[in-house]
């Protein structure tokens, strides 16, 4: 059995931080959040993975290497352009040869990892087995129909009128006869060859396709809100230690971890949160449900229930919620007078401010 992780795709819901980072590689409680999908791929007994990169693939190689960090074996797959993610099968035939295989998209998190589902499929080997889950929203998602035996009848991706609340949820296994599926259908309107057409084809064809439904929690974090709702379920888990130093004259409250390096000064910090190795806090207040990564300045500022990326720095700003802060990003405050936002935004930001 092989792993197949798609770390391609365009990420135009997570703009501007996809202009100059991969999507997968925003960190949830302060790791990628595609480490958390290849621990999973190795809890569940699978090594050799390959990887569907597009063009963040310089930066996705530069974190998982050749993958012995997390026991896989890697092999990287360029992709030309996002296709779809029926395409990246076609584009990985070789690599995975006539063996099964896990798909797992690079920014889905599932807690409780796959190694259930991987034995059931293992044991029972049919033609593709499905994860779903039920939601809340059934038309922005990919819809599955089940009959009374629970045996998948037919999807939909994003319906109008949905059949069912079940969604795909983005890890699919599937035995070779898939590649005959995704070679035989056409592009969808939006132009992209669709995971789900090649299993409705296997589905119009008597194959057996079979779905599990899943208890835990699951989130596609392609999009900012989901990100932010991820990051808050991740940091309840997280063990309190203190590696960093924290002065006198500040509190630490509850669940808390301050990274090797990180130091804190006259600032209150009440967790869920971590706080990244080399980053400074003074002069500030730290919410729950807050991830600050490594080398960051936070100063006279409060901010809560937001991920801030390495090497940003926030001085001066009460407070900042429900925000997700890029890469060397700086965000201070105007002089008084006169009375204006002085904004040097990218492409696609979006800047929420109290008029
Ligand atoms: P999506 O989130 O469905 O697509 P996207 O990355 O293009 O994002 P957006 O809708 O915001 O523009 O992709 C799911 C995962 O699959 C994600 O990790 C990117 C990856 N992917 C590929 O590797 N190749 C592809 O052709 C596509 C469409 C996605």
């Amino acid at each position: 059995m092989k792993a197949l992780v798609l770390c391609g795709g365009a990420g135009t819901r997570l703009r501007p931080i996809t202009h100059t980072s991969a999507k997968q590689l925003v960190p949830v409680a302060n790791k990628p959040v595609l480490f958390y999908g290849l621990e999973a791929i190795a809890d569940a007994g699978v090594r050799e993975t390959g990887i569907v990169v597009g063009d963040t693939e310089r930066e996705i190689r530069a974190a998982v290497g050749d993958g012995s960090a997390f026991g896989l074996d890697v092999t990287y797959l360029h992709q030309d352009a996002p296709r779809g993610l029926a395409h990246a099968v076609v584009i990985a035939r070789d690599f995975l040869g006539d063996d099964d295989f896990v798909m797992y998209l690079g920014d889905n998190f599932i807690v409780g990892g796959i190694s259930g589902v991987v034995d059931d499929f293992r044991r029972e080997r049919p033609d593709a087995r499905i994860l779903l889950t039920h939601v809340s929203e059934p038309t922005a998602f990919g819809i599955a129909e089940l009959d009374a035996d629970n045996r998948v009848v037919g999807l939909e991706e994003k319906p109008q009128e949905p059949k069912s609340d079940l969604a795909l949820v983005g890890v699919y296994l599937f035995t070779p006869g898939v590649h005959e599926a995704v070679r035989s259908i056409e592009p969808s309107r939006r132009g992209e060859l669709e995971i789900t057409d090649a299993l409705q084809w296997l589905l119009d064809r008597g194959f057996d396709v079979r779905s599990t439904t899943i208890s835990g929690y699951w989130k596609d974090t392609g999009n900012v809100t989901d990100m932010l709702e991820v990051n808050r379920s991740v940091l309840e888990t997280v063990a309190p230690r203190v590696d960093g130093s924290v002065d006198e004259a500040s509190e630490i409250i509850g669940r808390v971890r301050i990274e090797d390096g990180a130091k804190v000064f006259a600032s209150r910090i009440v967790g869920p949160a971590v706080i990244g190795a080399g980053t400074v806090i003074a002069h500030s207040y730290i919410g729950p449900f807050t991830s600050i990564a490594e080398d960051c300045r936070i100063e006279e500022s409060e901010i809560e229930y937001s991920i801030v990326l390495h090497r940003a720095s926030i001085v001066g700003m009460r407070r900042i919620e429900v925000s997700l802060i890029g890469h060397n990003v700086e965000v201070t405050p105007a002089p008084r007078t006169p009375s204006v936002h002085r904004l040097v935004l990218g492409d696609h930001s979006k800047v929420q401010i109290p008029t």
